[in-house]
Formats: C-alpha cells, sequence, structure tokens
C-alpha cells in the first residue's frame, strides 16, 4: 500500500526533548547546523525534571577539596568499575564548564553564603558536590536550556513519536519516520546525523518514577537499526518513592531530603542503614548516630569538614536493597515501605527553604506535612544504567552518523549511577553529540531516502489501526509491567527470569493479535500498541543480560548468586543486539583505565573490600 507522508530535511535531527536532547540540538545549531527536535511529549515535559536533588559537579565551592579527580574516584567506584573510564574522566572534568554554561544561560541556582553556586550532599559523592536549585534542578535545567533553544533556530516537531530510524546502503543513518500522536498523520524525516535523546525505559516496570514517554523508544530504534546495547542488565531502582495511596505509588522523593539530613527508619523505629554498610564503604560513612548527628550540624552550620556520610548515603543500590530487607522481614512501614524523616533533623522553616516541592508534593498528594511526620517511601525503577553503546569522545554508535547523548546511552555509570551524576551526563555528552553530529554532518550530501523503505515503514505504523478482534493493547501492557516488577525487579533469580523470558515471549505473540480501533485522532490504544514493541524487545535484553550475570552487582542482585564475582564478571560487560529479529548476547573484556587514572581508584583496596552485603 503506498501511504502518504510528508517529508522533511535537516543537517541534525534530535529524538528528545529533556536535558541531553536540548543540549544536543543547542550546540548543533550553535555549529551551524540545520536542527530540528523531534519530541513525543510537549516541550519541556521530560524526565529530566525527576533528577530534583542537583547536578554533580567538582565545582569545589561547598568544600574545596573536592576535584573532578575525585568526581571520577566517587564514579568509578559506584559503577563498580564497569564503568567506561574514559566518558567517566571527561564526565568529572567537563561538568563543572557545563554549570557555568547553564548559570550564564540564566539558571537560578541556590547560593552559597559568599554567593557561589551552592553544593549539596547526594551518595555516593564524597564532597557536597551537587548543584541544585532547591528540589527542583532538573526543572530549572530544562526551563533553562529550552530558554536558549528556542531562540537558537531550531525547529520542534512536539507531540512526535519516532517509529523507526532509515539506514543507507553502506550502513549510515540518514534519518527517520516518526508519526503525529495528534492527528496520526506521518513524516519522514531526511538527516546527515540523527542523535538519539530519548531517555530510559521504566515504563516496563509497574511501580516507577517516570511517566508514559518512558518506554524506551531510542533504546529499540536503535537496536532495531543495527546499534549495540552494552550494560542492560543494571536497572536503577532509587530507594526513595512514595509508596501511599497507591495512585501516586512510585512518584520520587528526592534524595535530596536524605543529602540535607533526612534518616531512615522501620517501623520499630531503628535507623537500619547502620547494619547495612557494605565492607566496600566502610570507612567512608558514620558508624554511630552521634557521628551522624554531628555530619547533620555540620551540614546545616555550612562547615562541611567531615567526610563520613550518615549511612542514608550509601549508593542508593544499597539503600534500596536495605529497605526491601527491612519490609521483606517484616519491619516495613504500614503501606510496606520505610519511614524518612527529616522533621526531626531541620526546622520546618529549614525543610519549607531546601525541599519546598517535596514538602508540597507531600501535602498535596499524600495530606502529609513533612515538616511534622515522616513520609513513606520504597524503592522506585528511576533509571537504567544500560542503553546504547556509544564513542566515549563523540556519542556515535556503531552505526555511522548515528549518535546518543543522556540515559538512552551506555558507559558512563557502569553497574550503579551515582544520584546527581544524570543532570551532568545529560549536558556533558549532549553538547558532545551535537557537537561531533554537527561537524560531521558538514561533510554530508543530504541523503535520499528510499521510498520503498518509507512505504515499508508507514504500513508498519498504520498497521495495528487494522486489525479487528483482537486484545485490547492496554493489557497486554499492565501485565508486561507487573510481570517485569515481579520477575526482573530489584531481586532476581534464575528460575524466575526464564519464565519472564517466556513470558515476554507470550506477551509478543499476544500483541501480533491486537485491536485499537481505526481512528488515528489521539488514539491511545495505538499508540500503546506501537510501544509495546520497544517494550517487549527492550525488556527481553534486561532479562537475558540478567539471566546471564551470574553474580551480584549495583544494580544487578540475583538471590542465587548474591555476592559480586570478582573474576569474570569485575571486568566483562554484555552486549545485545539484534539478529533475526531476535535479541542476541555475547561478552566483551572491558578496557581498563590507564595507569595514571587506575592509580586514583585505590582499587586494589577496593577490591579486597568487594563482597556486599
Ligand atoms: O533523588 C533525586 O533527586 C534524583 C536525582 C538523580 O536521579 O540524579
Amino acid at each position: 500500500m503506498i501511504s502518504e507522508y510528508e517529508s522533511h530535511e535537516y543537517d541534525v535531527i534530535v529524538v528528545g526533548a529533556g536535558g541531553a536532547g536540548l543540549r544536543a540540538a543547542i550546540e548543533a545549531s550553535r555549529q551551524g547546523a540545520r536542527t530540528a527536535i523531534i519530541c513525543k511529549s510537549l516541550l519541556g515535559k521530560a524526565h529530566t525534571v525527576m533528577a530534583e536533588g542537583g547536578a554533580a559537579a567538582a565545582l569545589a565551592n561547598a568544600d574545596d577539596r573536592d576535584s573532578w579527580k575525585t568526581h571520577f574516584k566517587d564514579t568509578m567506584k559506584g559503577g563498580k568499575y564497569l564503568n567506561n573510564w574514559r566518558m567517566a574522566q571527561i564526565h568529572a572534568q567537563e561538568a563543572p564548564d557545563r554549570i557555568r554554561e547553564l548559570e550564564q544561560w540564566g539558571a537560578v541556582f541556590d547560593r552559597t553564603k559568599d554567593g557561589l553556586t551552592n553544593q549539596r550532599n547526594f551518595g555516593g559523592h564524597t564532597y557536597p558536590r551537587l548543584a541544585h536549585v532547591g528540589d527542583s534542578t532538573g526543572l530549572e535545567i530544562i526551563r533553562t536550556l529550552q530558554e536558549k533553544g528556542i531562540h537558537s533556530g531550531i525547529d520542534i516537531f512536539m507531540e512526535y513519536t519516532v517509529r523507526e530510524l532509515f539506514k543507507d546502503e553502506d550502513g549510515k543513518c540518514i534519518g527517520c519516520i516518526a508519526y503525529n500522536r495528534v492527528d496520526g498523520a506521518i513524516h519522514a524525516f531526511s538527516a546527515k546525523s540523527t542523535i538519539l535523546a530519548t531517555g530510559g525505559i521504566t515504563r516496563c516496570w509497574s511501580v516507577c518514577s517516570g511517566s508514559w514517554e518512558y518506554t524506551g523508544d531510542g533504546h529499540a530504534i536503535a537496536m532495531w537499526a543495527g546499534a549495540e546495547l552494552i550494560d542492560m542488565e543494571f536497572v536503577q531502582f532509587h530507594p526513595t518513592g512514595m509508596v501511599w495511596p497507591p495512585s501516586v505509588r512510585g512518584i520520587l522523593v528526592t534524595e535530596g531530603v536524605r543529602g540535607e539530613g533526612g534518616v531512615l527508619k522501620n517501623s520499630e523505629g531503628e535507623r537500619f542503614m547502620f547494619d547495612n554498610v557494605p565492607e566496600m564503604f566502610k570507612g567512608d560513612h558514620a558508624e554511630t548516630e552521634e557521628e551522624a548527628t554531628e555530619w547533620v550540624r555540620q551540614v546545616v552550620a555550612g562547615e562541611i569538614a567531615s567526610v563520613r556520610r550518615p549511612p542514608e548515603l550509601l549508593t542508593r543500590d544499597v539503600v534500596a536493597k536495605a529497605i526491601n530487607k527491612e519490609v521483606a522481614e517484616g519491619r516495613g512501614s504500614t503501606h510496606g515501605g520505610a519511614y524518612l524523616d527529616i522533621a526531626s533533623q531541620r526546622t520546618p522553616e529549614e525543610i519549607k527553604e531546601k525541599l519546598p516541592s517535596m514538602h508540597h508534593q507531600f501535602m498535596e498528594l499524600a495530606g502529609v506535612d513533612i515538616t511534622k511526620e515522616p513520609m513513606e517511601v520504597g524503592p522506585t525503577a528511576h533509571y537504567v544504567m544500560g542503553g546504547v553503546r556509544v564513542d566515549a569522545e563523540t556519542q556515535e554508535t556503531i552505526v555511522p552518523q548515528l549518535y546518543a547523548a543522556g540515559e538512552v546511552a551506555s558507559g558512563l555509570h557502569g553497574a550503579n549511577r551515582l544520584g546527581g551524576n544524570s543532570l551532568s551526563d545529560l549536558i556533558v555528552f549532549g553538547k558532545r553529540a551535537g557537537e561531533f553530529a554537527a561537524k560531521s554532518a558538514k561533510n554530508i550530501e543530504q541523503p535520499k531516502l528510499d521510498e520503498t523503505e518509507v512505504n515499508r515503514a508507514c504500513n508498519s505504523i498504520l498497521d495495528p489501526l487494522s486489525q479487528t478482534d483482537g486484545e485490547n493493547p492496554g493489557i497486554i501492557y499492565e501485565s508486561l509491567r507487573e510481570m517485569m516488577q515481579t520477575k526482573v525487579g530489584i531481586i532476581r533469580n534464575g528460575n524466575e527470569l526464564e519464565k519472564a523470558l517466556d513470558e515476554l515471549n507470550e506477551f509478543q505473540r499476544r500483541s501480533e493479535a491486537i485491536s485499537v480501533g481505526s481512528s488515528k485522532i489521539y488514539n491511545s490504544g495505538w499508540h500503546q500498541a506501537l510501544d509495546l514493541k520497544n517494550m517487549i524487545d527492550i525488556s527481553k535484553a534486561c532479562t537475558l543480560a540478567a539471566l546471564t550475570r551470574t553474580e551480584s552487582r549495583g544494580g544487578h542482585t540475583r538471590d542465587d548468586y548474591p555476592t559480586p564475582d570478582s573474576g569474570k564478571w569485575s571486568h566483562t560487560t554484555n552486549v545485545i543486539w539484534m539478529e533475526n529479529n531476535q535479541v542476541k548476547i555475547r561478552q566483551e573484556e572491558l578496557k581498563q583505565p590507564p595507569a595514571e587514572l587506575e592509580e586514583l581508584l585505590d582499587r586494589s583496596i577496593n577490591k579486597k573490600k568487594e563482597v556486599e552485603k
């Protein structure tokens, strides 16, 4: 069938308008490239806003002992040394300049007494390192980039979903196809360079902090086009999502609450995190309540002399698993989480000043006044460390002229991301992707899309509209999310993972016989039917990688292999690709840092301590 579609031509197309996409587009446009952003939702609505507590950058404003070298070391240690060392180095070195640039563009960060950008504590960071705007940092970054972007001559296609990438006969990416979610019209884009900045995949779990857009679109279209995914077993369950009422379960409660001194307690009133410090982190964290209380006093007084942080600021994987354990052993909060208490640590004025959104969120959504009562919190799927494999310098994937930046890309965070390293990742690597994509576009002729290919892709988008008598895709969608939550969740085991793979094959079979009606206008069933294709393939990628990694490390915990394997898996990466419509996996040896960076890591000490709880 010959379909109708509208054609567009650009030098650089950016798919996604969160922090990475906006920063990439600004840079591409600054290099002189005709640039367009295609985004699934309204401009400004991105998961970036869910990084509330701050952007990590070694500005050394709150503690002058900080440096890029300590940030590099913390990032590698937090990632359990599975990070791409060069990305970790670039990120630590360039984040301060990217923050200063945001300030020049109008971002209003909180200030120290001396008028410098203030920085707060977060899990796994040796020094207070997160530049922040109260507890709405992601929102302020999006606002700033959006203001800058709309004055940079970038065209914006809002509420469009990209479904496929096009390649030429040499295997180069030459553009993409998208449909307008409002009226169903199809648009084909020819692009000399394409940048994926689509964010993550956490809608594949039923309790998550991400909103409806987070269905793994970029991960899937990259894999379908021949790119490789790495580290897909590593999914970050942020320890503190709301647990009550059910309608808001999963919504993020910023780590900034703990960074400002908030403490976690179980139903018996115990600060259980003191019992959960893994060997690897001993010495970095306070061992007694007195020591932790002194740390809070120093934070409030702006002294920050201590580097021994309270155990609530252990890395997210450790805190999430500790809460899980309290609940499993019968010491959970009323609705199955833990209590997060800031009221006993800070005055109501301080809470309202430093955590205004949290105060508002709990008041409005749960009827809880956090200046007086504890919050109920529990783990929520927040971030995927895995994603498209990219070149550390340029962000180009193994498909020439296809780039990826931000959460959809992988490498920087290894087995676990430190809080705050996401916002800085977006601006450091978003800029690089925009720069290199635009520079290489300068040497390329405008690609011509093959009409037969475009027609095939149009038909594949329209296909669900002509099916009748099938299942409602919404039912498959919700069942898949529940299944991933129970079988590929925070604690996994081989038997369940194998069952999950079988169930995903069954979901795939069911998703081929759906019906959504024939209307193209705001047809959410149609959108869900298309999203399901990504979610199934990406869930398979996660599950297969999780089954293959027979150890526990960072954001991947197996109860049948409960400790890290300091042999093979301490230096091995799972690589996923697609062949004949099948998700495939192989292992690769991880490249190690050069001697001068290895020296910074103190890894011989950490290796000895590596046995986690
Ligand atoms: O807790 C938070 O504010 C989240 C930050 C992040 O994911 O980087």
